[in-house]
């Protein structure tokens, strides 16, 4: 590599330390370094976001937030896609709900769903804290309870909950959404097994019937990419609704 290109690559002298060489091996060192220079990079510091973070382990939930660089994806799939009504299916601590609320206008809507009260209440702390309690409204009970109170269309779906049940949330997605809507899924990778033949799991065979659904129901039509980030080897399933949501329900009845 010429020292140009470097140059305008704007590698830092630790992340030029991973190339070495000439070529970058896929170490967990070096894998996280890439991630640390995407955040430092193009992500940066949010004060908000940090101190929701740090409420959630202080109130003990479990550190699964979505990477800054995923939730920063969120927040740009919600602008790209010009969204003003946004589900999302676990709020956890609202970390990945406050990136998204910042993606849409002013007049916008979150409405996240959450089982656990305790999550949903340090949600809302820090969701108000970050100035955004008006473009929130959590909706605490079950997903299988709540979505079927909910009214659309939602113009975007973040689906990260209880990945027993992430066939049944696209199966609300699709109801609730309208053609175009833009439909995310965290977690498709789980670190490779989700295609290992040898491993099962309540959880992963639910990863694995929600990709099934995205890969043969015609109201979807998806991808997924691999993710290597703060939280390591996953992915991310992204889709849109297809024209066949409009009628759907007509097909299906009798
Ligand atoms: C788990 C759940 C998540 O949504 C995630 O992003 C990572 C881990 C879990 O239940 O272990
Ligand atoms: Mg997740």
């Amino acid at each position: 590599m010429s020292p140009a290109c470097s140059d305008r690559r704007g590698l830092t002298a630790e992340a030029a330390h991973a190339t070495v060489g000439g070529m970058t091996e896929l170490t967990q060192e070096n894998w996280r370094r890439v991630d640390a220079y995407f955040t430092d990079t193009l992500v940066g510091h949010d004060e908000a976001l940090e101190h929701a973070v740090a409420e959630q382990q202080a109130a003990g939930l479990p550190a699964i937030e979505v990477a800054p660089v995923a939730g920063k994806l969120l927040h740009l799939l919600a602008r790209i896609s010009g969204a003003r009504r946004v589900l999302e299916i676990g709020t956890l601590g609202g970390y990945s709900t406050i990136w998204l609320a910042r993606g849409i206008p002013a007049d916008g809507l979150v409405t996240t769903v959450e089982a656990e009260p305790v999550n949903a209440a340090v949600a809302r702390a820090s969701i108000d804290r970050a100035g955004l309690g008006d473009k929130v409204e959590i909706r605490i009970g079950r997903g299988e309870d709540v979505l079927p109170t909910l009214a659309g269309p939602f113009d975007l779906v973040f689906i990260d909950a209880d990945k027993e049940s992430n066939a049944l949330y696209l199966d609300w997605a699709a109801r609730l959404g309208r053609p175009g809507t833009v439909v995310v899924v965290d977690n498709a990778g789980r670190a490779g097994e989700v295609a290992d033949p040898g491993e099962s799991s309540p959880q992963l065979d639910g990863v694995r019937r929600g990709l099934e659904v995205l890969g043969t129901d015609p109201r979807f039509d998806a991808t997924a990419l691999q993710t290597l980030d703060r939280k390591g080897w996953d992915g991310v399933a992204i889709a849109v609704l297809t024209d066949v949501v409009e009628g759907f329900d007509d097909a299906v009845e009798p």
